[in-house]
């Protein structure tokens, strides 16, 4: 293997179609060459959520061009290839197809490996392409699929501390969104609305907040929030921006709880100097809970380290980025490899909603 390889990445596993183009350097650094995403939001908008068969189509018309547009960016050529790698799970299962196929024809035409990569494994590996990230952290992924603590404890090496056991945070605000009338995407939204809101109005449950554990539940907040939406009738634009204040605030109350459980399930088990928390996924964009994270990595002795934006939601530089970190360690797949709509990142922990076992949105 050259001691620097150049991959493309591609991602289709929901509603974003992705090619990106990395490289990886013998000493584990990376650098990001380019990373072309389209948005199929307007697709599936008037719908009012994604619709896999408009999902598969909508990646069949866009990926080629995407990859054009990635070579392009990069300026390289499928002949400069070292490796291609797909998302090949969890997922909906139309899209993975195109993505995976798509990778296994430039795989075989090129003579060069296949990475078929965990989605999730796309998430919890991006830190370190931007910079130094050792091994061991703690990883909150918090999306419009999942919501989970992984130990991150080397590549393939992954323990699930807690997951949602019902709805996945982003998938909360996307529905309180939808009950206000809000529109998509829910979760910009409903924190513009909370910000000129009163966020002691309605005194929304905090769920899972006292118990033991890491795991998460949102869907007796999303209740809550439903019928206070029905008593109030035709709501007012000052009682949308309160209930949104009100929920957003539950939601913080929930996280910093959660937090500090985590905190000490990580230490748990690596009592170290400096630990850090990475995260990962849409949510990470809300000023509110990013508040949070900050103030509890503070009190508790944690570095936060949360990537740009456009590298914590989906994209397909965290999917290129993991297999050149698979490839390094000679973990390439065959073109048999079969794509998985169910595909937790830890083997063995108990099936739960929002695990990558029950085949929700990543
Ligand atoms: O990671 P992501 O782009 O896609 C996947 O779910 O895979 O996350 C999208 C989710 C959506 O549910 C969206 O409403 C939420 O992230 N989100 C936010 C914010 N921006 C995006 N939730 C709360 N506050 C935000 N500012
Ligand atoms: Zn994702």
């Amino acid at each position: 293997m050259n001691s620097t390889t150049l991959i493309l990445g591609l991602e289709t596993s929901c509603d974003e179609t992705a090619a990106a183009l990395v490289r990886r350097h013998a000493d584990g650094s990376g650098v990001l060459l380019s990373n072309q995403v389209y948005s199929q939001l307007k697709d599936h908008a008037p719908f009012g959520g994604v619709v896999p068969e408009i999902a598969a189509r909508a990646h069949v018309q866009h990926l080629d061009g995407l990859i054009a547009a990635a070579m392009k960016e990069a300026g390289v050529t499928f002949a400069d290839l070292d490796a291609v790698a797909a998302t090949a799970g969890p997922g909906l299962l139309g899209g993975l197809l195109v993505g995976v196929m798509e990778a296994k024809a430039i795989a075989l035409a090129r003579s060069i490996p296949l990475l078929a990569v965990n989605h999730l494994e796309g998430h919890a590996l991006t830190p370190r392409l931007l910079q130094k990230c050792e091994f061991p952290y703690l990883l909150l992924l918090i999306s419009g699929g999942h919501t989970q603590f992984q130990l991150v404890e080397g590549v393939g090496r992954y323990t699930r501390l807690g997951t949602t056991i019902d709805d996945a945070l982003g998938e909360a605000f996307d529905k309180v969104a939808k009950l206000l009338g809000l529109g998509l995407p829910g979760g910009p939204r409903v924190e513009a609305e909370a910000r000129r809101g009163n966020a002691k109005r309605f005194d929304f449950p905090r769920p899972m907040k006292g118990r033991s554990g890491c795991d998460f539940s949102f869907s007796g907040l999303k209740t809550a929030v439903r019928e206070v939406v029905r008593d109030l009738g035709i709501a007012s634009e000052q009682d949308i921006a309160d209930v949104c204040a009100s929920f957003q605030q539950a939601v913080a109350d929930t996280l910093a709880d959660r937090l500090s459980h985590a905190f000490a399930a990580f230490t748990a088990i690596h009592a170290m100097p400096n630990p850090v928390l990475v995260v990962a996924g849409g949510v990470a964009a809300n000023a509110a809970l990013r508040a949070v994270l900050e103030r509890q990595c503070a009190s508790h002795g944690f570095t936060l380290n949360v990537p740009p934006f456009h590298l914590c939601t989906d994209n397909a530089a965290m999917i290129a980025w993991a297999g050149a970190e698979r490839l390094a360690l000679g973990l390439a797949d065959g073109l048999d490899f079969a794509a998985r709509p169910r595909w937790p990142l830890d083997a063995v922990s108990a099936p739960a909603y929002g695990s990558g076992r029950m085949g929700a949105k990543a």
